[in-house]
């Protein structure tokens, strides 16, 4: 199972994009999108930078939310708007952004923190897409919260939205070529490992960095 790499990206470029390239095309399917708001979680990261950038492209109004200086990668992927989560108040500026109305779609890869504030950034009839639970499990749903905007809810996987080899290799190819024309789509570096301190890498993913952390067999 070969994909080609595209001049101007390196083996460690490639291995940051490739699946967070599949997880991005996977997501941009879920909901109906085009001409309408969505915004991503953890926008300036592996799978968020693409997302935003794979939206942006299918004519969505997409706003990203970042930490700190990080909202800068999430505008040069392709956000129309990005919210510094550590400063501004989101259902504020969300709603400031949309008229009022909310959005269309909230895809959320964080879990327990953000569930309720998710919901709550929708517009009637739009669809909370949960990817992940980095910060831990979403709650059990409650249906009568989703009755006051007839919201949906939905909890990504991706093997059922992107199947088979060549489908696979087609979205990453297009992930590789997407970051040869937007090098913003590529994730930071948090560390660089040897093999023969891969306990190292693990303590780094343990201290919550942001970015990938590469582990190099031959170095
Ligand atoms: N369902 C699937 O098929 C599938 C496939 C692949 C990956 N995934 C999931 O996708 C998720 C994202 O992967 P990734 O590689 O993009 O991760 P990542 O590079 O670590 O990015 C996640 C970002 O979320 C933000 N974040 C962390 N804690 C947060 C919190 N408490 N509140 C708000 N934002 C927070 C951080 O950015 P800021 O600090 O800048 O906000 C972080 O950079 C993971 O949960 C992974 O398991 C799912």
């Amino acid at each position: 199972m070969l994909v080609p790499i595209p001049d101007g990206l390196s083996f460690e470029d490639t291995a940051c994009l490739a699946v967070a390239g599949l997880t991005a095309a996977g997501l941009a399917r879920v909901w109906p999108l085009k001409g309408r708001a969505a915004v991503v979680w953890g926008a300036a990261g592996a799978v968020g930078r693409l997302l935003v950038a794979a939206l942006a492209d299918h004519g969505v109004n997409v706003i990203g939310i970042a930490s700190g200086k990080r909202v800068d990668a999430v505008r040069a992927a392709g956000a129309n708007h990005a919210i510094d989560r550590t400063t501004e108040d989101i259902p504020e500026s969300v709603r400031a952004h949309t008229g009022g109305r909310g959005v269309a779609a909230v895809f959320d890869p964080i879990g327990a923190p953000t569930y309720e504030v998710s919901l709550q950034l929708l517009a009637p009839r739009g669809c909370l897409i949960n990817y992940g639970e980095l910060s831990g499990p979403v709650p059990a749903i409650n249906l009568h919260q989703l009755f006051p905007a007839s919201v949906f809810v939905t909890k990504y996987k991706g093997m059922h939205w992107v199947e088979g080899f060549h489908e696979f290799a087609g979205l990453i190819s297009d992930a590789l070529t997407l970051a040869t024309k937007c090098p913003a789509v590529i994730s930071e570096i948090a560390g660089r490992f040897s093999l023969d301190h891969v306990a190292d890498a693990y303590r780094l993913l343990d201290s919550d960095a942001r970015g990938k952390v590469p582990v190099l067999p031959n170095a």
